[in-house]
């Protein structure tokens, strides 16, 4: 498919026009140089900045900017409610349960799993009201075009930001999502069914994306949960939405850089090679199955405690997992997708095939 051939009048969808893209392709990824070439080549490159402190975001935005060029491109930050009100981490760990600490001493015993050589990705600061304000404020003094709320859009955010001229979209896993998310004044809406990788609900993407079409109106629909060939993007444009919100697939691009023993995992799993576990950060979440998820969901392990007191329990120890790389405990969120996941190639390269096939699907359908 070279860049001059015109596309099926279906994949033209408005939503092309807000953002100048060329291709109904959204991509969410928590590599900058994955988002810079995803934007370049057409699609809108969205970077995930939840796990980032708000000096963090301010530059990595600046250096995404820089790599993309004059392209659209986004930010995302997940904000869920009820969240303690200050960044003191020490308050939450006080209140972990003795059970639940003594459950995470054996796994570093029974792996033999080196103390961890710094504060882990999920405890270098609380997910609180504190730093939610300091990271949206980061976000809202940004250039970008596009800022996507994981859970829950607070209506005063969404509205500062369109304020700066950005769009918004919100990420729903449910019809009661999509109403919430169109009243706290989203521009557009993704309906991210089941399978789809890290935080997720209980609705199959097949189900969710035509009901949330149908509530949305008039507010553009993107479908996400699986969607990583052409005949995925083919038939989200049949259930009515105007493009596809896409993450797994971005984890075997060649600029992501995955660590190769979790990259050797994904290439070699099929789709019921992923579990959904609260193990992680207290809220279900799919990821590749291993002895880690394993472990939580053995029958003496306790069960895992709420957002935010997950993060703090396990943080440290996934960082010194992946840093000491233990091997039967190292996995990565990633959905049902994952079976076509099966070469390390270029980000331009897997767009221009999900592009291509998409053509090929949409013509064989006879549009
Ligand atoms: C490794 C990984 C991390 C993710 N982290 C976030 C996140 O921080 N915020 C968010 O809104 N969505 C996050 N997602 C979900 C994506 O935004 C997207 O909805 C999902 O990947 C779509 O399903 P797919 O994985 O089948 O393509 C993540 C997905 C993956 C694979």
């Amino acid at each position: 498919m070279n860049d001059n051939e015109p596309l099926p009048a279906a994949m033209r969808t408005p939503i092309l026009d807000w953002f100048g893209m060329r291709h109904p392709v959204f991509a969410f990824s928590h590599s900058v140089p994955v988002v810079a070439q995803v934007s370049r080549h057409g699609g809108l490159g969205v970077y995930g900045a939840t796990r980032r402190t708000p000096d963090e975001i301010r530059t990595e935005l600046a250096q995404l900017r820089q790599l993309a060029g004059s392209a659209p491109i986004g930010v995302n930050l997940v904000l869920p409610p009820g969240m303690p009100e200050e960044n003191d981490a020490q308050a939450i760990e006080r209140e972990l349960p003795p059970r639940h600490r003594e459950f995470i001493a054996r796994l570093y015993e029974k792996y033999q799993v080196p103390a961890p050589k710094r504060r882990g990705m999920r405890t270098r600061f609380l997910r609180s009201n504190e730093v939610s304000r300091q990271q949206m404020q980061a976000v809202i003094d940004s250039d970008v075009e596009l800022v996507a709320c994981g859970i829950g859009a607070p209506g005063d955010f969404v509205e500062r930001c369109k304020r700066r001229g950005k769009r918004i979209v919100a990420l729903c896993g449910s019809p009661k999502h999509a109403r919430r998310a169109i009243d706290s004044g989203a521009d557009f809406l993704v309906a991210q069914g089941h399978d789809s990788g890290a935080h997720t609900g209980p609705i199959g993407t097949f189900s969710l994306v035509p009901q949330i079409v149908d509530i949305a109106g008039p507010v553009p629909v993107l479908a996400a949960g699986g969607v990583v060939t052409g005949r995925h993007l083919a038939a989200s444009l049949a259930l009515g939405a105007q493009g596809v919100w896409t993450g797994s697939v971005w984890l075997v691009a060649e600029e992501y850089g995955l660590n190769p023993i979790i990259l050797r995992k994904l290439l070699g799993a099929g789709s019921e090679d992923t579990v959904i576990t609260r193990s992680e950060s207290g809220k279900t979440l799919r990821q590749i199955r291993s002895a880690w998820s394993d472990e939580w969901a053995a029958p003496d392990a306790p069960r895992p405690l709420a957002m935010p007191y997950q993060d703090i329990l396990v943080g440290d120890l996934l960082g010194a997992i992946d840093d000491h790389e233990i091997e039967p405990l190292m996995h990565y969120a990633v959905g049902q997708g994952v079976a076509y996941l099966n070469e390390v190639r270029p980000v331009a390269a897997i767009l221009e095939e999900l592009v291509a096939q998409a053509v090929v699907a949409l013509r064989r359908l006879g549009a």
